[in-house]
């Protein structure tokens, strides 16, 4: 097993580097995370095109940073990556039950990319947690809704307006309610891609109350949620055995995210 450990240190390595290309930002608080990344912010110039903001664990809450009913507003091409340091969804952006918590608009030359990020008791009228709009290209990975209400449409996630596109994999919901699409409401002329939906509405993920789609969504809306750990209770995960880690590894260059979906992350293997 000590070759394989180098053999796996070696891997995590050359992973760092090649995400090192891309300037990364570190955050650890409400104010800085706010000023630096949201339209609204005072210094979000400071980040250029493609940069990575990573945050640390702990929970970022609505609060005294922000004006309006929205804590976050990504907008004018802000094509970044919006990061948790891990992907075991220990970053909370909480909405205080009173803010929608993201808007994102106008994002139209590259793709606003999320990863490991809760979005929890947002509120607002339509897309509590993150409401896409206005051309938005936006990509979810490993993400969560929870506790999110909207007084009209899409408690977690609202996706509309033309040229509008949201990717999801792995994104589960839990606790989130609306009067259309509890979890999700999709509108005509947007689209949506789903792949592994977990938890929607705590069963198998099919249009219902809590799914509502208006017409341009697809993807293979079964039931699998992310490993969090190799070896999880998950009955979707796999596990790490001799005969198992050669296709893991492998997986891992391919599709990182498949991966983690199926084995947890490399650096628990
Ligand atoms: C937030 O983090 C920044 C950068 O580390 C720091 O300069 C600032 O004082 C922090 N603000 C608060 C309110 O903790």
């Amino acid at each position: 097993m000590q070759a394989l450990n180098l053999l796996l240190q070696l891997i995590v390595s050359l992973s760092v580097v090649r995400e090192a290309f891309a300037a990364t930002t570190n955050l650890d608080n409400q104010s800085d995370l706010y000023n630096r990344v949201s339209w609204a912010g005072n210094s979000r110039s400071s980040l250029a095109s493609g940069d990575i903001v990573n945050l640390a664990s702990g929970t970022y809450t609505a609060g005294e940073t922000h004006a309006g009913d929205t804590v976050y507003w990504i907008s004018n091409n802000f094509e970044h990556t919006i990061k948790c340091e891990n992907d075991y969804l220990s970053c909370i952006l909480d909405g205080s039950g009173s803010h929608r918590i993201m808007m994102a608009s106008e994002i139209t030359a590259g793709t606003l990319n999320l990863r490991s990020l809760v979005f929890r008791q947002g509120s607002a009228d339509m897309g509590a947690g993150l409401q896409a709009k206005s051309g938005a290209q936006v990509s979810l990975t490993m993400c969560k809704f929870e506790q999110c209400s909207a007084s009209a449409d899409g408690g977690g996630l609202w996706v509309g307006d033309s040229g509008t596109a949201v990717t999801t994999y792995g994104v589960s919901y839990a606790s989130n309610s609306a009067v259309s699409g509890a979890d999700i409401h999709q509108t005509d002329g947007s689209t949506l891609t789903i792949s592994s939906l977990c938890e929607v509405g705590g069963t198998a993920a099919t249009q219902g109350s809590a799914l509502v789609v208006g017409g341009g969504a697809s993807g293979d809306f079964s039931y699998a949620c992310p490993c969090t750990t190799a070896n999880d209770a998950n009955a979707n995960c796999a596990a790490i055995t001799d005969a198992s880690i050669v296709t893991a590894v492998g997986l891992w260059f391919s599709d990182q995210a498949a991966a983690i979906a199926m084995y947890g992350h490399i650096r628990d293997w």
